[in-house]
């Protein structure tokens, strides 16, 4: 059942090609620059008119929120908030019939999001759902979604559910640009092509396994892990913080690479580890600077750099490749070797990767 792989969580790490590929098909025809959801299409004023749009969801989930922040505000140019379900739904929130509700749940059973629609709902939202399970309790208490269609996550730590969120998300934005007159056509051909080469270069992503694991073997004793990224990749770096605390047990923190010298800078030294997100485009030269400061604290710098790069990888101490792609889509190539970090290092100090202490997969109580 675990087809051939030691672990689900490695399984589902692989199957994100194939998850994400089999999320955008059928709704997407590139050459034809065709995106068709039916739940966003029947209900395309709806959403396209929103005042606002209020993402709702947790843990991970909250994270796929959070980029999908940057992609809708970039894209189709309609205010977004995100809020934790949990926070949104006991702090009577400020919700009219022009906003629409996005709640974004793997198992679609989270209690916490169950409870922020239903709040959402009796305020007049129209409430839009991204679920995995079919046939969820969240996904039947929405008015209108799109499945992800990863197929069954068994590790408790999300990773496929995480970029095929994303990958929903991203033809949502696209088709309400498209609707809005936000985006111009030559760009929303260029996103959907690039979009149908992002599981090629998902796989080229994971050609880094073994180097990943080497640096996994010299990193797995520490105590505190910081991540950094920005702008589409800031909700990246939290993402692989949290991979690391749920499965690792090493306490981990995801900060936007900027805010470092606003107090976490004062962590580093020569054992604190740093996981910099330094992909060519969007704010390049900025990280780069934040790894100088890192690096004259003696900080270690782990950075998830693009192909071919060079600049970064002289300041290093050791480098992650991923293919080059535009750079609303490098979440989905990004997040793939702070996964894989995260796998190894808990395998190595034995833990139980599946089914780490504490957690569940479904989180059906406040
Ligand atoms: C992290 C993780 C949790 C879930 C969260 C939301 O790896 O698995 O943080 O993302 O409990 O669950 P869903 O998406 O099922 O609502």
């Amino acid at each position: 059942e675990k087809g051939g792989y030691e672990h689900f969580m490695l399984k589902e790490i692989y199957e994100q090609p194939s998850a994400i590929s089999d999320t955008f098909r059928g709704r997407m025809l590139a050459d034809k620059g065709i995106v068709r959801m039916a739940g966003v299409d029947d209900n395309i004023e709806r959403i396209s008119n929103a005042k606002r749009i209020i993402i709702v969801a947790c843990g991970t989930s909250w994270h796929a929120g959070l980029v999908a922040e940057y992609i809708f505000e970039d894209l189709a140019r309609i205010p977004v908030e995100v809020e934790y379900a949990s926070e949104f739904r006991y702090r009577n929130p400020i919700i009219s019939e022009n906003d629409v509700v996005i709640a974004i749940s793997q198992s679609g059973e989270t209690a916490d999001t169950m409870a922020a629609i239903k709040l959402a709902k009796e305020k007049g939202a129209f409430v839009f759902g991204v679920c995995n399970v079919v046939g969820s309790s969240i996904s039947r208490e929405t008015h209108a979604g799109a499945y992800t269609h990863a197929g069954p996550e068994i590790g408790v730590a999300s990773t496929k559910a995480f970029t095929t969120q994303i990958t929903v998300l991203t033809l949502m934005a696209l088709k309400l640009a498209k609707h809005k007159g936000t985006i111009s056509h030559p760009d929303f051909m260029l996103l959907l092509q690039e979009m149908e080469r992002i599981p090629g270069k998902v796989k080229l992503a994971l050609e880094s396994n073994e180097n990943i694991k080497f640096i996994a073997d010299i990193y797995k004793d520490a105590r505190n892990c910081l991540y950094l990224g920005r702008g589409f990749n800031f909700p990246v770096a939290l993402e692989g913080a949290l991979k690391l605390k749920e499965i690792s047990y090493i306490h981990a923190e995801g900060y936007p690479a900027a805010e470092m010298k606003h107090g976490p800078i004062a962590l580093i030294d020569e054992h604190m580890p740093v996981i910099v997100i330094a992909t060519k485009k969007g704010h390049y030269e900025k990280v780069v600077s934040n790894i100088q400061e890192i690096k004259s604290r003696s900080g270690k710098i782990i950075a998830v750099v693009t192909k071919g790069d060079e600049e970064v990888r002289d300041l290093a101490d050791h480098v992650i490749e991923v293919p080059e792609t535009m750079e609303l889509l490098t979440p989905l190539l990004t997040t793939i070797p702070l996964q894989l970090l995260s796998y190894h290092i808990a395998v190595m100090l034995g833990k139980n990767v599946d089914q780490p202490r504490n957690l569940a997969k479904s989180v059906t109580v406040e």
